[in-house]
C-alpha cells in the first residue's frame, strides 16, 4: 500500500469542515479590512527565497524542497507565502503604480523539517500582506485583524510583540550583540557559532537552554533603538492598550525569516504543546526593494490553519438539504429529476439503491439531510412522494409537481 509521505496530510471529513469554517472566516474579516484576493504558484525560484527569506534561516538554510526541474531551472516548492506575493507586487508594476494594495492568501507551503505533533511538511497558511502604508496604524491593524479572526473562531491566544529596528539603528545595536556574544563564545552551541556569522540577531531566539542562560544580560534591540523606531513601538503599544488588545514584550522574538525590520509579533497558543506559534508577522520594509522593486514599506502575517483547526469551537452543525432515495429499482429514476430540480436552490442527494424505509431514515441521517424523501411503490402509483422533517420529526406524503 502506498501511504502519504511523512508530514503531510489529508484533510477530508471532519477536518476538511474545519478547514473551510476557517478560511471563510478570515477571509470574512480580511474583506473587512480591505484586502483583496491573490493567488501565487507553489512552485518558485528557488532565488527568490534565499534573496528574502535569507541564506541563514533555518528555513532556506536547511528545509527547502529544491530541485533543478527538466529545462535546468532551480528551483523548490514554496516554504512560505510573502515572498511570492512581493514578487508578484513588483512584477504586476503595483510598486511603480503608488499607492495602496491589500491582498489575502491561503494555501499548502512546504518545509522539510521533523515532523511532530503542530509541526508538518505539507502545512496550509492563510496570510495578509499590506504594501504602501509606512503608518504604525498598518502593523496595529494587522495583530487587530488576526485577534478578530481568533476571536471568531473561540481561540485564545497570547501576544508577543517587538521591534527589530530599521537601517539607522540595527547595525550599531548587531555590533554590540556580537560583542557580548563573542566574550561568551565558548560556551555557545554550534548553531549560535555560526548565526553569529550570519545573522547575529538569531542566537536571541536559540532553543539550547544554555545558550539563553548566557544571553540573559545580552543588551536588548528594544533599549537600542533609534527614536523613530522607539517612537513607533511606544505608538503600536498605545494602540493596542487603546483597542483592549493584550499583549507582552518579548526582547528575543526575532521571528525566523531575515525581512523583518521594526515590529515582530507572534500569537501563541497554550492549548496545542510545543509548537504554540499560531501566527507571526511582522514590517519588511525593504524587501520590496530587496526584489528589485521600487521602495515600498510593508507588513503582513500569516496563520498555521493546522494548528489552529484543533482549536476551532465549531458552531453546531444544522440539518440542510434533501435526501432522496428510493424502495423500487423503478423509482430511482425519478429521484434523480427531483433531486436535479431541488439542486438549483438546495443540497439534494440521491441514493441509487432501492433499500426499505429504516435504512433510508438511517442514510439521511448520516448525511445530516434535513429532510428524508423517499419513494415507495404507493407513491411510485400515485406520483407522490413520503417526505419527513427529521428536525421538526413531522411527516408528510406530497404530489411530486408541489414538492
Ligand atoms: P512563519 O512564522 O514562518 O511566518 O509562519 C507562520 C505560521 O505558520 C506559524 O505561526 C505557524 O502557525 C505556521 N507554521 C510554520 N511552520 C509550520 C509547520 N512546519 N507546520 C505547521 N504549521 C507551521 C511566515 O511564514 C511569514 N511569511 C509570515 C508573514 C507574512 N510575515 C509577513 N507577512
Amino acid at each position: 500500500m502506498i501511504s502519504s509521505l511523512r508530514g503531510m496530510n489529508d484533510i477530508l471529513s471532519e477536518d476538511y469542515e474545519r478547514f473551510t469554517y476557517f478560511i471563510s472566516t478570515a477571509t470574512m474579516v480580511a474583506q473587512r479590512y480591505g484586502f483583496h484576493f491573490i493567488q501565487t504558484p507553489l512552485l518558485e525560484e528557488t532565488a527568490l527565497f534565499k534573496r528574502s527569506v535569507g541564506e541563514s534561516s533555518d528555513i532556506v538554510g536547511k528545509e527547502m524542497y529544491q530541485f533543478i526541474d527538466k529545462g535546468e531551472n532551480d528551483v523548490c516548492l514554496r516554504p512560505e507565502g510573502t515572498a511570492g506575493v512581493v514578487r508578484a507586487f513588483i512584477q504586476k508594476k503595483l510598486d511603480r503604480a503608488g499607492g495602496i494594495h491589500r491582498f489575502f492568501y491561503h494555501g499548502a507551503m512546504f518545509r522539510y523539517e521533523r515532523p511532530q505533533k503542530g509541526r508538518l511538511r505539507q502545512f496550509h497558511q492563510f496570510g495578509v500582506e499590506s504594501f504602501g502604508v509606512d503608518s504604525v496604524y498598518e502593523d496595529a491593524a494587522m495583530i487587530m485583524m488576526v485577534s478578530d479572526i481568533l476571536k471568531e473562531l473561540g481561540i485564545g491566544y497570547r501576544l508577543q510583540i517587538n521591534s527589530l529596528g530599521d537601517n539607522s539603528c540595527m547595525p550599531s545595536y548587531r555590533e554590540k550583540l556580537v560583542k557580548f556574544v563573542q566574550e561568551c563564545k565558548d560556551g555557545i552551541c554550534e548553531d549560535c557559532i555560526r548565526r553569529v556569522e550570519t545573522n547575529p540577531i538569531r542566537v536571541l531566539d536559540c532553543k539550547n537552554g544554555a545558550c539563553q542562560e548566557l544571553y540573559v544580560g545580552a543588551p536588548k534591540l528594544i533599549h537600542n533603538l533609534c527614536s523613530g523606531c522607539n517612537d513607533d513601538f511606544a505608538t503600536l503599544k498605545k494602540i493596542l492598550e487603546n483597542n483592549a488588545i493584550l499583549y507582552e514584550v518579548n526582547t528575543n522574538l526575532v521571528r525566523g525569516l531575515d525581512y523583518y525590520s521594526k515590529t515582530a509579533f507572534e500569537f501563541v497558543s497554550d492549548n496545542i504543546g510545543s509548537q504554540s506559534a499560531i501566527a507571526g508577522g511582522g514590517r519588511y520594509d525593504r524587501l520590496v526593494e530587496f526584489l528589485d522593486g521600487r521602495p515600498t514599506p510593508a507588513v503582513g502575517f500569516a496563520m498555521g490553519i493546522e494548528r489552529l483547526m484543533e482549536l476551532i469551537v465549531m458552531p453546531e452543525i444544522k440539518r440542510d438539504g434533501y435526501y432522496i432515495g428510493a424502495m423500487d429499482d423503478k423509482a430511482v429514476d425519478i429521484a434523480v429529476k427531483i433531486a436535479q430540480k431541488k439542486r438549483k436552490t438546495d443540497k439534494a442527494v440521491v441514493d441509487y439503491k432501492a433499500k426499505n424505509l429504516k435504512n433510508h431514515l438511517k442514510a439521511a441521517d448520516k448525511i445530516n439531510a434535513k429532510f428524508c424523501c423517499v419513494i415507495g411503490e404507493d407513491e411510485l402509483n400515485n406520483g407522490t412522494i413520503w417526505v419527513k422533517d427529521l428536525e421538526g420529526k413531522t411527516e408528510a406524503i406530497l404530489k411530486i409537481e408541489e414538492f
